[in-house]
């Protein structure tokens, strides 16, 4: 049959938020665009909802969810305090891909949403469709990545479905994602110092145009935080100590000075993979490609505009698999703008295994 067109169109789509806001009101689990990520959603208030999230994604139940607003308003029952720092990145910020830890008012969300912790994580989503359907639910939302837990995460409606069909109960199809790496999530010191747990959407450098400082928690300065046994601080968001976002394929990162060196360091681990019987690929920049031979060649776009790399990152991630590739070589870019996030997620995504030429 023909799709409806025009206004016809534009009604079945909100008939289709009215459904899927009355299934989240209902105790449903509900994936969601945002301009990050993909997100599952369920009332951030109902623990078996919550914990239907956590059952679809097979999340470890310790790593605490982000909760999703329509409204600054809904904040008042959701939080004790807002400080004049947190304040000034809302106003700046809000909608959009950045999420608070603020101080949890009892009682407002269910204990499975923090994790036990007495602070909440909150955002508001620059998408119309995650704004309507948050609203139409009318609770807050809470939505983590809707990806199995240890997948890279969604930017397109299919990718949801590959790993969580038959799981949950709806998916709004809204196309692509935009920023394609999801929020960035802080903490403001009344003091007006902004701490970065997550990199992410938005920058360190547009954080600092708003604020007295940014720092980064010590997890990530000490190159990820992926374990607390082996020495290295407890990270303060506690998703970011979970290996996450891999392929199912090998994947090396490889940093170095000058591009030919790091280009010919790549091609030799390529060819010796491919000769041990390895189905290869290689992610690379535009200013590189001609470099490489593998069976499959993702771009990340250009140096110059990182935008796309983090665009580009999980979708790339999920081609490899896609396309059965085993063995990954992945260059680096400068940890400047969003590059901190794609470098962040890249080197999780291989498990911090870093070759440096
Ligand atoms: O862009 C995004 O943030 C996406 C979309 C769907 O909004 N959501 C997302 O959720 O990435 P998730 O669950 O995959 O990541 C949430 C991160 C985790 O690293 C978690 O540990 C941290 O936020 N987090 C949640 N609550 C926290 C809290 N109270 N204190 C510190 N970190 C918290
Ligand atoms: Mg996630």
């Amino acid at each position: 049959t023909d799709k409806p067109q025009g206004r016809e169109a534009g009604r079945d789509a909100e008939r289709s938020l009215a459904e899927a806001g009355a299934l989240l009101a209902a105790g449903g689990t509900v994936a969601f665009p945002t301009e990050t990520v993909y997100g599952l959603g369920a009332d951030a208030r109902n623990t078996a909802a919550v914990e239907a999230i956590f059952a679809a994604k097979g999340r470890p139940s310790d790593n605490p969810l982000i909760v999703h607003i329509a409204d600054v308003s809904a904040l008042a029952g959701l939080v004790t305090e807002v400080n004049e720092t947190a304040q000034a990145l809302m106003e700046a910020f809000w909608p959009g891909p950045l999420t608070l830890v603020l101080p949890v008012a009892p009682g407002a969300v269910s204990p499975r949403v923090t994790a036990g912790l007495d602070t909440v994580a909150v955002r508001m989503p620059a998408h119309g469709i995650a704004l309507r359907l948050i609203a139409a639910a009318g609770c807050p939302v809470a939505a983590p990545s809707a990806n199995r837990s240890g997948r890279p995460s969604p930017t397109l409606a299919s990718h949801v479905g590959d790993d969580l069909a038959g799981r949950i109960d709806g998916i709004v199809d809204g196309g692509p994602t935009g920023v394609g790496v999801e929020s960035t999530v802080v903490e403001a010191g009344a003091d007006g110092i902004v701490t970065v747990l997550r990199p992410g959407g938005i920058t360190v450098e547009e954080l600092a145009r708003h604020v007295a400082g940014v720092r980064l928690d010590a997890a990530l300065q000490s190159g990820g935080g992926v374990s607390e046994a082996d020495g290295m601080p407890a990270p303060r968001s506690p998703g970011m100590k979970y290996t996450h976002y891999a392929p199912r394929g090998a994947l090396r990162v490889v940093t170095g000075p000058a591009p030919e060196v790091v280009a010919g360091a790549i091609q030799a681990e390529l060819d010796a993979a491919k000769a041990r019987g390895e189905v290869t690929g290689v992610l690379a920049f535009d200013e590189h490609l001609p470099f490489y031979r593998a069976d499959c060649v993702l771009s990340l776009g250009s140096l110059t505009a990182l935008e796309t790399a983090a665009h580009r990152l999980y979708g790339a991630l999920r081609r490899f698999d896609d396309s059965g590739v085993t063995f990954i070589m992945a260059e680096s870019c400068p940890q400047e703008g969003l590059g901190a996030a794609v470098m962040n997620r890249l080197l999780k995504a291989a498990g911090q295994q870093v070759i440096n030429v």
